[in-house]
């Protein structure tokens, strides 16, 4: 069997790691893997550093597509992504999550009968000023095989109409529905010990014997919005300050720059000031999983980072008006707290009180997540 394994963004090349482990592993006579990397993120830390770090062979080919408004990105991918799969004639394109460059995989295989395989399939927010929310469902509604890592998930497949009971061979009008795990769960336990011994990140910012928080910020709806912006960060810095605990804040660029722009100028420089307020470049994987394994409590608007939280066993305080991870905060192991500093504060004192209190039963999976789905693909593929 063949397949083509689309990544763009930097969750994305995290999440690919832990299939082509199980290829690697598992499978390596009976799947080949091409990678098409879109070039949507292209940073040496938002890309390069994690096909280094994660041992993610390639990728074969680059699109070099860049960042651009959602048309022009998305356009551009969909191009040179058709071309590809009309070269390799792959038995599946592999998609995941609910990026750009996700929703042009989707339209650029489903158009040219590429059977497709979208991992993180069913995640709902039920919010469609996400572009996110927009390309996951356009991308489940042409998949052939969706992996859905909640029950949650499975259960919103089922409520769009998707057969629980379908049987193969499996078509884009016939499709396989599976509940499977978490592949990030898979990563998580598979790079921690590795994370111990190779990651730097405690002792350069000599935190290796003192309490921090951790906190991330890249939603549009975040950071394109002032007044939002404003209060997340005035949130943290209350923090920093009452606690007289440092807040890490990895800044992915996107937010670099609209800090800039967006903020006033006196709030953002005395921000920058504020020694508590450890603003530093986005991080490896081996890094973020150790600052989240050693933090106390997680504050972000992050999909990926609100379920490391929870396999790590922190509070995550999430930055949004709604989440698709609901198993987190029906555990109550998390809180939505949109953009809203009252609220940020408050969620803070809850959990601050509540220490070890907190259960987090494992509801994301076995770690075997990625060898699960190469394996129904392999029993799927047309011979
Ligand atoms: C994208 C995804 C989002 C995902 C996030 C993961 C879409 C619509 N959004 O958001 O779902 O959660 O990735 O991180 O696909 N930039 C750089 N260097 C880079 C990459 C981006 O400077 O390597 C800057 C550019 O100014 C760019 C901006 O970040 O315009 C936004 O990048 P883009 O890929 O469009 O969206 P993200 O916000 O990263
Ligand atoms: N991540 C990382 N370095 C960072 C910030 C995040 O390695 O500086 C990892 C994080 O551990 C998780 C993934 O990136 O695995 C989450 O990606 P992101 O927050 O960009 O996107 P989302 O999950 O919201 O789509």
């Amino acid at each position: 069997m063949k397949i083509v394994t689309l990544i763009g963004a930097r969750p994305q090349i995290i999440k690919a790691a832990a299939l082509s482990r199980a290829i690697r592993n598992r499978f390596s006579d009976e799947i080949t893997e091409v990678i098409i990397h879109t070039g949507q993120h292209y940073d040496a830390n938002m890309s390069q550093v994690f096909i280094d770090e994660l041992g993610i062979p390639g990728p074969d080919v680059n699109l070099n597509i860049g960042s651009g408004s959602h048309g022009r990105q998305t356009a551009g991918m969909i191009t040179g992504i058709e071309e590809i799969l009309l070269k390799e004639k792959p038995d599946y394109l592999v998609l995941y999550g609910d990026t750009n460059s996700t929703l042009a995989g989707a339209i650029a295989a489903s158009k040219i009968h590429v059977p497709i395989a979208h991992i993180e399939a069913g995640l709902r927010s039920f919010n469609k000023s996400m572009p996110e929310e927009i390309n996951r469902i356009m991308a489940d509604h042409v998949s052939t095989l969706l992996f859905s890592p909640t029950a949650t998930g499975l259960q919103n497949l089922v409520n769009e109409g998707f057969d629980p009971d379908n049987r193969p061979p499996y078509t884009a009008d016939h499709p396989g529905i599976f509940h499977c795990g978490d592949v990030m769960y898979d990563n998580s336990l598979f790079f921690r010990k590795t994370a111990e011994e190779k990651s730097r990140v405690l002792k350069d910012l000599n935190l290796e014997n003192f309490p921090f928080f951790l906190a991330t910020v890249h939603r549009d709806n975040n950071t394109d919005r002032p007044e939002r912006l404003h209060a997340v960060f005035a949130a943290f810095s209350e923090i920093a300050g009452e606690s007289n605990k440092p807040v890490v804040v990895p800044l992915h660029p996107r937010t670099a720059k609209l800090m800039k722009k967006n903020l006033d100028m006196e709030f953002y420089r005395k921000l920058r000031q504020n020694k508590n307020l450890l603003f530093i470049p986005p991080v490896s994987f081996l890094d973020m999983i150790m600052l989240e394994s050693r933090c106390e409590m997680v504050f972000t608007d992050s999909g990926g980072v609100q379920k490391e939280a929870f396999f790590f066993k922190k509070p995550s305080i999430i930055l949004r008006s709604e989440t698709e991870w609901k198993e987190i905060v029906d555990e109550g192991c998390g809180r939505v707290v949109n953009a809203d500093k009252e609220k940020i504060l408050q969620a803070f004192d809850y959990f601050s009180g509540k220490g070890k209190a907190l259960q987090f039963p494992s509801l994301f999976g076995d770690g075997k997540a990625a060898e699960f789905i190469a394996g129904v693909m392999l029993e799927n593929a047309k011979r």
